[in-house]
């Protein structure tokens, strides 16, 4: 998704800029390009379609001079025109003295363009973007000031966007505004920074201020001027982020990915931090503290999210119709507020549960609003403190699994499900349908989670020979039951993101109602065989896929003869409660999804067509 960073203060201002930029790359994108504003009040612009480094092959010439006074940059993600080197950021007006950097999408671009086109303006690109700098023109001609001009401009754009802009007429200062797309102002004593997402800025700055929506002002390396969104003067109050930089790094590992996958251990622990009374053996939940009579009246529960976390919500929509009586509902973000349902119904007897990640995508952001405007509940299960997740939803659940660079979200799902785990046992407890024993030794398996998975890591080689094996198939299915099953949703999507190989998780019972068709000789069907209660039905599925001579590499447990005995592969984990098959299960199939794509040659941690943070609908 694209990535915004300005910086204006006393270092050299392109290595600061790029530097930044290189850290958006994380989320994705397709082109790059800078605008700085040089001392004689001209604008250069440099753009290119293709890695940053392309884009930072044309500024050695500019990259120490002492004559750039300030500068914005873009990472691109195309939404409206292809990527190419026109169609990159920053645009600029007719004059070539407005710059402008833009996250998100401009709904009214085609009556604003069609208007500009009239009044005699000249567009260079296909993007909405262009029309904000040409807007800007516009008002700078019809009122003379440059702060004018930009707020007129944004008072006149509908939908989402987050603005990074020179004016030449202004030579000390950035203006920028946040409306539904994600910003953050940081300064230093070494001057100010705008940027789409913290850890751009981090090695400049730990005082950051991430901004809510309508916010808007300009930067002048000294000072940070805010507005809110009726115009008011607001002050600039930064959080300090004590995030470790090195953790935003790979340390030692080749890719991302593979560091994020043999964090788990730590993460884990770091999910239940504060939510275990280690003494009293009990789940300890302060966060919901204001929610616990709705807690324990609801009767209803909406779970909402998109990809990944909608797959960590599936398990927590089975945990609580396990183990409590509440009904529950679970829709991705982006079909959730289009569902003909009429939420007033039961408004007063519901709670929500939304999950992200990142806490900036698009359509879990919209369906969180939509039942917020019904005055229901709210719990986001998130990571990104300060995001929008987090500063909208009533009671932010954050899963502190740290930075996740990876696009294929690997730590931050198995974070999600201790969460998920947590809360819905939290609620069991507090509906009474759990007694103190369960929850003692709930507690108790919870805790001996890190240890268990840096056990379960201990199966990477034999991964690595199954993904060896499989790597040049054109199909490759999952069969499980139950919570199996949606593991194997969670094995599947990552597999198919990264490796690129087409694949489906099927409950297994299904497969002879359609999908057994596709099974032929030397297909590899993995099958999950961690749920005891319908171990043997998934016994008799998988004969049944090995009697059309399937590849069958089983997923169960080591002590488990019968699953090794219909096992051509055989990934074994050490015996744990059903219960806890998700968490330890999934992690397999992920060092499968990377040693796969790996030996595709892929570029793992940043997927063709795929964003980390997907911040429009
Ligand atoms: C897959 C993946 C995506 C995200 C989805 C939601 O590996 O990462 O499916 O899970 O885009 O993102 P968040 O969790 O940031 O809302």
């Amino acid at each position: 998704m694209c990535g915004i960073v300005g910086y204006i203060g006393t270092d050299k201002k392109v290595p600061v800029i790029i530097d930044a930029l290189k850290r958006l790359e994380y989320r994705g994108y397709d082109s790059s390009g800078i605008a700085l504003l040089m001392e004689d009040g001209s604008v250069v612009i440099e753009k290119k379609k293709g890695p940053i480094s392309v884009l930072e092959s044309e500024l050695t010439d500019i990259w120490n001079s002492d004559k750039v006074l300030l500068g914005i940059a873009h990472t691109r993600w195309a939404t409206h025109g292809e990527p190419n080197d026109t169609n990159a950021h920053p645009h600029t007006d007719c004059t070539g003295r407005v710059a402008v950097v833009h996250n998100g999408i401009i709904e009214n671009f085609q009556h604003l363009k069609d208007m500009l086109i009239k009044e005699g303006h000249i567009f260079k690109s296909d993007t909405d973007t262009e029309v904000i700098a040409h807007l800007i023109e516009k008002y700078l001609k019809e009122t003379g000031n440059p702060f004018e001009a930009f707020k007129k401009t944004i008072d006149t754009l509908e939908g989402a966007y987050a603005l990074a802009v020179i004016i030449a007429d202004e030579k000390d200062k950035i203006f920028f505004v946040r409306q539904q797309s994600p910003m953050v102002i940081g300064k230093s004593d070494k001057g100010t920074y705008i940027a789409s997402d913290i850890p751009a800025i981090l090695p400049y700055t730990r005082d950051i201020m991430p901004l809510e929506d309508g916010t808007y002002g300009y930067i002048d390396g000294k000072e940070v001027v805010l507005f809110d969104k009726e115009g008011n003067r607001i002050p600039f109050t930064p959080i300090k982020i004590d995030w470790d930089i090195e953790s935003a790094e790979k340390k030692g590992y080749p890719h991302f990915m593979l560091k994020e996958i043999h964090e788990q251990p730590q993460t884990i622990q770091d999910a239940l931090r504060g939510r275990i009374d280690i003494a009293k053996s009990e789940i300890v939940m302060p966060e919901l503290d204001s929610l616990v009579d709705k807690l324990k009246t609801a009767k209803k529960v909406y779970i909402t999210a998109c990809g990944t976390a909608f797959h960590a919500g599936l398990i927590l929509k089975y945990l609580l119709k396990t183990y409590t009586d509440l009904s529950v509902e679970a829709d991705v973000g982006s079909e959730f507020r289009y569902m003909p349902w009429d939420l007033s119904r039961d408004k007063d007897d519901s709670i929500a549960v939304v999950i992200s990640q990142s806490g900036e995508t698009a359509d879990t952001i919209a369906a969180m609003r939509l039942i917020k405007s019904y005055d229901i509940p709210v719990i986001g299960i998130v990571n990104v403190v300060g995001s929008t997740i987090y500063r909208e939803s009533d009671v932010p659940l954050v899963i502190n699994a740290g930075p996740e660079i990876a696009v294929a979200s690997t730590k931050a799902y198995t974070n999600q499900l201790i969460v998920g785990y947590l809360l819905a046992m939290y609620i069991a407890k507090l509906r009474g349908f759990i007694d103190k024993q369960f929850e003692h030794q709930f507690v108790s398996d919870m805790l001996a989670l890190p240890n268990l998975i840096s056990t379960v890591l201990g199966v990477e080689e034999t991964v690595k020979d199954i993904a060896l094996n499989i790597k040049d198939s054109s199909n490759i299915f999952f069969i499980g039951r139950l919570l199996d099953h949606l593991i194997n949703m969670e094995g599947s999507l990552k597999l198919k993101e990264i490796s690129y190989i087409h694949s489906e998780a099927i409950q297994a019972g299904e497969l002879k109602h359609g999908p057994l068709a596709l099974i032929s000789e030397g297909t590899p069907v993995i099958a999950t065989v961690l749920q005891d209660r319908v171990k043997e039905k998934q016994i008799s599925n998988i004969i049944e896929v090995r009697a059309r001579k399937a590849k069958t590499i089983v997923l169960g447990y080591r002590d488990d003869i019968e699953a090794q005995s219909v096992a051509d592969m055989f990934i074994g984990l050490p015996r744990i409660d059903s219960l806890f098959a998700p968490i330890a299960g999934i992690i397999p199939l992920q060092l499968l999804a990377y040693h796969v794509a790996v030996m595709r040659g892929n570029n793992v941690d940043k997927p063709r067509n795929l964003a980390k943070s997907v911040t429009v609908e």
